[in-house]
C-alpha cells in the first residue's frame, strides 16, 4: 500500500461549523491571540480564567459539532492507502470521522494536564469544563492540552517522518502561516505527489497540485481520482 499523509488545518472543519482562525471573522479577529493562546498569558500574565474561558467555549462547540464529510473521506482512504494524519488542529472531528491514525500537532481539546507536568502526561477530560481549581491528582493546576505560541511541538518529529515517508502528502484547509508545523511539507521525498485542497490561495515554496474547492468538495474529488490510479 502506498503511505499517504495529510496535513490538515482549521479549514477542514469549517464546514462542520467551527471557525479557522485567520479567515474574516475567524478566532483570531474576535480574541487577541497573544492573551488566549501563548504560554506568556498563561504562566507569567496571570490570564488563566480568560484563557480556560477560551479553550471552554471551544470544548462545547466541539461537543455539539460532528465530523462532515472531508473528515470522512480521509477516513475511507485508509481502505486503500496506509494514511497517517498530521493534523494542526485541536477537535477530535478526524477520530470521530474514523480516522485510526492521527497525530495532534496542537494539542487536544479534549485532554488536560498539570500546569507543570510533561506533555505526555495528558489524560482525557471528554467535554468538561477545566476551572481555575481543576486540579490533578497530585494537585496540580489543570491546564488545556494544546501547544500555545512560545512552545514546543513534541509530536513534530513524528510528523515529519511520515511526511518524510509519503508516496502522497494531501494539505487542507490550512493558511500554512504557523510554523514549525508549515515547514513540514519540506520533508517530501523526491517522488512524493503533493495536493492542496483550498477554496483560496496559499503560498508554499513546495510544488503541488491545487484543488480549488471547500474540503467536503475537494476531498472527494481527489479519493475518487487517486483510487482510480491504484
Ligand atoms: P487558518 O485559519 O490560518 O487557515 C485556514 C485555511 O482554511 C485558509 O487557507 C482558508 O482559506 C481555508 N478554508 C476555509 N474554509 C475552508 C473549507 N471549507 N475547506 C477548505 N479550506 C478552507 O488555520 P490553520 O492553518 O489551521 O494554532 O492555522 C494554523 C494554526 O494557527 C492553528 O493550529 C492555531 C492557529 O493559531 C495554535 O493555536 C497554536
Amino acid at each position: 500500500m502506498e503511505k499517504l499523509v495529510v496535513l490538515s488545518g482549521a479549514g477542514i472543519s469549517a464546514e462542520s461549523g467551527i471557525k479557522t482562525f485567520r479567515d474574516s471573522d475567524g478566532l483570531w479577529e474576535n480574541y487577541p491571540v497573544e492573551e488566549v493562546a501563548t504560554a506568556d498569558s498563561w504562566y507569567s500574565y496571570g490570564r488563566k480564567a480568560l484563557m480556560l474561558d477560551f479553550y471552554n467555549q471551544r470544548r462545547r462547540q466541539l461537543r455539539d459539532a460532528a465530523p462532515n464529510l472531508a473528515h470522512k473521506t480521509v477516513a475511507d482512504l485508509e481502505k486503500y492507502f496506509d494514511v497517517t494524519v498530521a493534523t494542526q488542529n485541536i477537535d477530535n472531528l478526524h477520530e470521530r470521522a474514523g480516522s485510526t491514525n492521527v497525530i495532534h500537532l496542537h494539542g487536544e481539546l479534549t485532554k488536560a494536564r498539570g500546569e507543570y507536568s510533561d506533555y505526555y502526561t495528558a489524560q482525557d477530560i471528554g467535554y468538561q469544563d477545566i476551572l481555575i481549581g481543576s486540579k490533578t491528582a497530585k494537585g496540580e493546576q489543570l491546564r488545556p492540552h494544546i501547544v500555545w505560541f512560545g512552545e514546543a511541538v513534541p509530536e513534530l518529529d513524528k510528523a515529519a517522518r511520515a511526511v518524510g515517508n509519503a508516496d502522497i502528502l494531501v494539505i487542507v484547509g490550512t493558511s500554512l502561516a504557523v510554523y514549525p508545523a508549515a515547514g513540514l511539507v519540506h520533508y517530501t521525498k523526491t517522488g512524493c505527489r503533493v495536493y492542496l485542497i483550498d477554496p483560496k490561495d496559499v503560498s508554499s515554496s513546495v510544488r503541488f497540485t491545487h484543488i480549488k474547492e471547500k474540503a467536503t468538495v475537494g476531498m472527494q474529488q481527489l479519493r475518487n481520482q487517486l483510487i482510480k490510479t491504484i
